[in-house]
């Protein structure tokens, strides 16, 4: 089983470059089949979910060809989209955006049969909102016996729909759906996270006619038909954000390139909060720490709030600052299960309702952690990197799901960690092996 070994306690020092965003890929891989004609999509990041995603599409009848590492061409001409087509279970499960599959396939033929998503378990993560949207356009959506959702229409008409709670999921399945329906629809109290600008920008590319994603009134127009487009998707800002705290949690100075730093502001203006120096350019943010950092507050929100996916890593960098800090999550219920192996590495926090009370202190120690979803395992391999001494970080799969090279982009940095599936590569680890030592 492969799990991180990690030597805490070197400053982190030098560039990172921030792939795609993996939340706006999931939603334009899966935009992408509502063409016949072929899509070329860049800056696509190197993932697990990506992978899978394709992976699913292909399975239906879609063509996707890896152009190079980063870029893929697809082609849904041959996606057989009428009853029956159902998208296999196996993929699917895996990840959390398969649900995009949905608005798409529901979009462009009028029906679609798609599995349950899975994802990481971080509380409840109902998709009522994406099947009242259907609902609204038209769509009969059925929930079947082992676990599949099925909609089905004669046709799509647009419509006006409130969401009643902030969602990213629904207000980006809503509008693919929305994209080939007919007349207008609009969705109010839509979410305005980074992807779902882009994913609209990329369907506005393939000629839907889509305003005001960004803002909470999202106006589409439907069309009749999509056409083949280039487009490269942004950058991540979590991958962002979880380097940035990574720098400031080691007491590092790193450029962290290739961001939108107009994204990044309610994670910097928290890191600032703390005492370290951010300094934004262009496409750049410099994030610099050094000696005594302040304890702060932390809530999340929906964007431009500070991100729920960003909480646990803050928490990490929080657990090393002088004071007592409150992060509090109001988006998901279950995100604070990294909290026990934070623990384990002496660190002080009391958990009361949906708030952590973190006192910082002035080291953690390096232990053998287990990773319980995506962000909790950045969160433990900041704690980890910041740390004095070895840890290992089990499960390391959910880190994989959303991180491009992690390891090797924190090893550039002069982190001593790697991957390894060995015991005693593991225990020579612990009696110093150091890669970055290796490699010097
Ligand atoms: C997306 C992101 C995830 C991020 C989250 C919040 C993807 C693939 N995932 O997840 O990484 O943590 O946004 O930024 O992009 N809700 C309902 N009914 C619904 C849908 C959601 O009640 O039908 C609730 C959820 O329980 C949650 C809140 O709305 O409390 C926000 O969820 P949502 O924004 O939909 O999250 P996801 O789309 O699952």
């Amino acid at each position: 089983m492969e799990r991180y070994a990690i030597r805490g306690g070197n400053a982190l020092e030098g560039d990172v470059v921030i792939s795609g965003a993996k939340n706006a890929a999931l939603g334009i891989l899966a935009a992408a089949i509502m063409t016949d004609e072929e899509v070329v999509i860049e800056n696509v990041p190197f993932v697990n979910d990506t992978r899978t995603l394709l992976k699913a599409i292909e399975n239906i009848g879609a063509t996707v060809r890896y152009i190079d590492r980063h870029k893929v061409a697809i082609c849904g001409a041959g996606i057989k989209g009428d009853e029956g087509l159902a998208v296999d279970d196996e993929y699917i499960r895996k990840i959390r955006a398969s649900y995009y599959l949905i608005g798409a396939l529901l979009g462009k033929y009028k029906y679609a049969n798609v599995a349950l998503p899975g994802g990481c378990d971080i509380g409840a993560r109902p998709i009522d909102l994406h099947i009242k949207g259907f609902e609204t356009l038209g769509a009969e959506v059925d929930i079947a016996s082992g676990g599949r959702v099925e909609a089905k229409a004669t046709e799509l008409k647009g419509a006006h729909i409130y969401l009643d709670t902030v969602s990213v999921g629904a207000t980006i399945n809503i509008m693919l759906a929305a994209t080939l329906a007919e007349g207008k629809t609009t969705i109010e109290n839509a979410a305005k996270e980074p992807h779902i600008v882009d994913v609209a920008n990329f369907l506005n590319t393939m000629g839907a006619n889509i305003k005001g994603a960004g803002t909470d009134v999202i106006r589409v127009r439907g069309v009749a038909r999509l056409h083949g487009a280039e487009y490269s998707i942004i950058p991540d800002q979590i991958e962002a954000g979880t380097f940035m705290a990574m720098a400031v949690a080691t007491r590092g100075n790193v450029l962290i390139r290739n961001v939108i730093p107009k994204h990044m502001e309610a994670i910097s203006s928290k890191l600032v909060d703390m005492g370290a120096r951010v300094i934004e350019y262009d496409d750049c943010i410099r994030v610099m720490a050094d000696g005594a950092l302040r304890a702060t507050q932390v809530k999340t929100l929906p964007y431009p709030g500070f991100p729920t996916d960003m909480q646990a890593q803050m928490a990490a960098a929080l657990c090393l600052t002088d004071g007592i800090s409150m992060v509090t999550e109001s988006i998901f219920e279950n995100r604070f299960r990294y909290v026990s192996e934070l623990t384990r590495m002496g660190a002080r926090i009391q958990l009361k309702g949906n708030t952590a009370f973190i006192t910082g202190m002035p080291k953690l120690t390096g232990a053998s952690l287990v990773a319980s979803d995506l962000r909790a395992g950045a969160a433990l391999v900041i704690a980890a990197l910041a740390a004095e001494g070895v840890s290992s970080i089990e499960s390391i799969n959910y880190v994989k799901r959303g991180y491009e090279d992690f390891d090797a982009k924190i090893r550039a940095l002069g982190g001593d960690i790697i991957i390894t599936d060995s015991d005693s590569e593991l225990e020579a680890f612990k009696r110093g092996m150091s890669v970055v030592k290796q490699k010097a």
